[in-house]
């Protein structure tokens, strides 16, 4: 059962992730990180960059890109790493790879994996969850062995990401995508979901079957995972708690 931590706000598991980010770093300056974009990770990165860390040795995955935006694009997910992550932590930008950032399409996904075990894998993967149960941009039906690859975006997702672009029509048909395979090869998964939207799935998630037709729900067959949600978001789940109590009653040396 992954760790599942009911906080007030995103701002309080803003810094919880970040608690454990720079654990991480300081005992691994060249920390391979897992980097989720969207609203929910801005938090983390808000707090982290409070904490004067020296991140100049870190490396970073990207989750995701879309394909289909031109180079420089302001909503594609290099220039969103580049400025919500990159600028605020300080970190090397030629240390930070996105899907698809070199080479052609097709064989991108191959690449990026090849990149990701070169680099020793990804020690802390942060991770969103869209309302379609999606984490990465793996949407429903998925493999659960799924490596880098390109996806076609579901029309939940396009509405739900139209607010970062003028026109639902200007949101990318594609993406490419670490996939659910991929993120179970990291060390420690860190999954962020905060608001009532994101309650019913959520619980699916983390307490209903195992199932592809829910892809976030995979992250029940791994060994470390830190759930982080506020109230609304936990509001379905049938064992807050046990949750809550766990987390009080904490060890001394589970705590970081
Ligand atoms: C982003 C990503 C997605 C988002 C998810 C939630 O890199 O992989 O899975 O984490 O769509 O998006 P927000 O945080 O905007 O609600």
């Amino acid at each position: 059962m992954a760790e599942v931590v009911i906080v007030r706000d995103a701002d309080e598991a803003g810094e919880i992730a970040a608690d454990l980010i720079e654990k991480l770093v300081r005992g691994t300056p060249d920390a391979v990180l897992g980097l989720a974009t969207g609203s929910t990770p801005l938090t983390t990165w808000t707090a982290l960059g409070k904490r004067g860390l020296d991140f100049s040795r870190v490396r970073g995955f990207a989750l995701d890109e879309y394909v289909g935006l031109e180079q420089g694009h302001p909503q594609s997910y290099r220039s969103v790493i580049d400025r919500e992550v990159v600028g605020p932590l300080r970190l090397t930008a030629e240390l930070v790879r996105v899907p698809g950032d070199s080479g052609p399409i097709e064989t991108a996904g191959d690449d990026y994996e090849a990149a990701i075990a070169a680099a020793g894998g990804i020690d802390l993967q942060v991770l969103g969850i869209g309302r379609t149960g999606h984490i990465g941009f793996n949407e429903p039906s998925s493999s659960f062995g799924s490596l880098t690859r390109v996806k076609t975006l579901t029309k939940q997702t396009r509405a739900d990401n139209a607010r970062f672009f003028d026109s639902i029509d200007d949101v990318p048909t594609h993406c490419i995508t670490q996939g659910l395979g991929t993120i179970l090869r990291a060390r420690h998964l860190v999954l962020l979901a905060f608001g009532e939207a994101k309650a019913q799935i959520i619980a699916g998630a983390l307490e209903g079957p195992l199932t592809a037709s829910l892809p976030a729900s995979v992250v029940q067959l791994h060994p470390r995972v830190t759930v982080i949600v506020d109230e609304p978001a936990a509001s379905d789940l049938a064992f807050a708690d046990y949750y809550r109590y766990a987390w009080e009653h904490r060890l001394p040396w589970e705590k970081v």
